[in-house]
């Protein structure tokens, strides 16, 4: 057992849990913990509606089918992020389509949205990579001419800006996760949110069965459930549910979003002031008027200029006392899953007539930017929650850039240093 996290989860999402577990669970009654979760993250982000489900890709799939995405219909997606981007496309019967980064800020790059439109293209998927917001104004203008729905993936950017606007406001729809990783969890969990009333119903509809009784604000009427003549589904929903528990802790998290976001954000200074004046440790560019909220701080490594492998500088680092040092995904299109189609039944919607004879190739050069990119990239650590700690990581890492530009002048000294 590690460490664990003290302090982050306060004895308020204890109260609140008390709160279900004295009330003994209610199936429309009860301490309404959902919508009060609900509405404390919409008023957080200043929106009308917010949405919560069991977790962050439940939400995402929720939103393609809340924008009408059907089976054979393309979906714009980064090829850097976790796999869950592209997986909910497949869950709606969709065809993600990988576009390359931008180098600099490894965001979506919204030319190579540009390049890859075409007629079956339906909506966009943004994702707010490491905290930081792609660049939204081009995607939104090409979603308005082409008539494409945006999603902001946020599963890892809360409180995020850009432009004087907070991150997930300016999609169409956006999605969060309340995974044990991310800035605010209650264990897992996810919510989406937006102004459209009638994405909002979609998205409350899907997640309960595809229920007619259910709407944006998630009331259900008892009189019009229980009678003998109501009719219930509309059309195929999953069960995407939150649980009375989960959404009891999100309310604790989102009563305290300022202060965990503002905590990692300080941990990300402390990480950036670290590597200043490292040539070899470029990180994530955050262009002016954005504000990167850090889930994690990560840095492209350039190994030749460093003169030691991503190894050697991993292992060093955690000689150094450096905690666990993350590589970056695999481009979602060259795990397995994607180079062997192992998709619905198959490699279904991909070769399947439903796709109108197109065929996805995933193959090196796809999107070269992220090829190169992605192995070179070093992720640390911004899961602290007392500042102490996390400046013993920065000393880690400034004390690791010491010890590698001594070697430099050092050809027999060993790895780790
Ligand atoms: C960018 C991104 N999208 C979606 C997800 C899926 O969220 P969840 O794990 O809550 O399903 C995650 C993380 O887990 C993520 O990082």
């Amino acid at each position: 057992m590690g460490r664990g996290h003290p302090g982050r989860v306060t004895p308020k999402a204890l109260e609140y849990l008390k709160e279900v577990v004295d009330y003994g669970f209610g199936n429309s009654t009860g301490p309404n913990m959902g919508n009060r979760f609900e509405a404390a993250f919409a008023k957080r982000f200043g929106v009308r509606y917010a949405i919560a489900q069991c977790n962050g890709t439940a939400t995402m799939h929720s939103c393609l089918a809340a924008a009408g995405v059907k089976p054979g219909e393309e979906v714009i997606v980064p090829s850097l992020t976790a796999a869950a981007t592209a997986f909910c496309c497949l869950h709606q019967g969709a065809v993600p389509i990988f576009t390359d980064l931008d180098a600099k800020t490894f965001n979506i790059d919204p030319e190579s949205i540009k390049e890859r439109i075409t007629p079956l293209t339906r909506a966009i998927i943004p994702v707010g990579l490491y905290g930081l917001s792609a660049d939204m104004d081009p995607i939104m203008e090409l979603a308005r001419k082409h008539n494409l729905t945006v999603i902001e993936d946020n599963a890892q950017c809360f409180l995020g800006e850009y432009k004087g606007r907070l991150a997930g406001t300016i999609g169409h729809m956006a999605s969060f996760s309340l995974q044990a990783s991310k800035h605010l969890t209650c264990g897992d969990g996810g919510v989406v949110i937006t102004d459209d009333q009638k994405l909002a119903d979609g998205v409350r509809r899907f997640g309960v069965f595809g229920f007619r009784i259910a709407d944006s604000e998630g009331v259900m009427s008892k009189e019009a459930r229980g009678h003998p003549t109501s009719l219930r589904h509309d059309f195929l929903g999953w069960n995407y549910r939150m649980s009375d528990l989960q959404a009891a802790v999100a309310l604790e998290q989102t009563e305290r979003i300022d202060e965990l976001v503002d905590l990692r954000k300080k941990i990300g200074a402390m990480y950036l002031e670290a590597v200043k004046d490292c040539t070899y440790l470029i990180p994530q560019y955050t262009p002016p008027e954005y504000v990167h909220s850090y889930w994690t701080f990560v840095c492209r490594f350039e190994a030749k200029e460093a003169g030691c492998t991503w190894d050697d500088f991993r292992n060093t680092f955690r000689s150094l006392g450096g905690d666990f040092l993350y590589g970056a995904w695999q481009l979602t299109y060259n795990e397995p899953v994607f180079q062997e189609r192992r998709f619905l039944g198959g490699s279904f919607p991909i070769d399947s007539e439903i796709y109108k004879g197109k065929r996805q190739e995933y193959k090196p050069g796809l999107c070269p930017t992220a090829e190169s990119l992605q192995p070179k990239l070093m992720q640390f650590k911004t899961n602290y929650y007392n500042l102490v700690e996390a400046e013993q990581q920065a000393e880690a890492l400034r004390k690791t850039i010491e010890a590698i530009n001594g070697k430099k002048g050092n050809e027999n000294a060993g790895f780790p240093l």
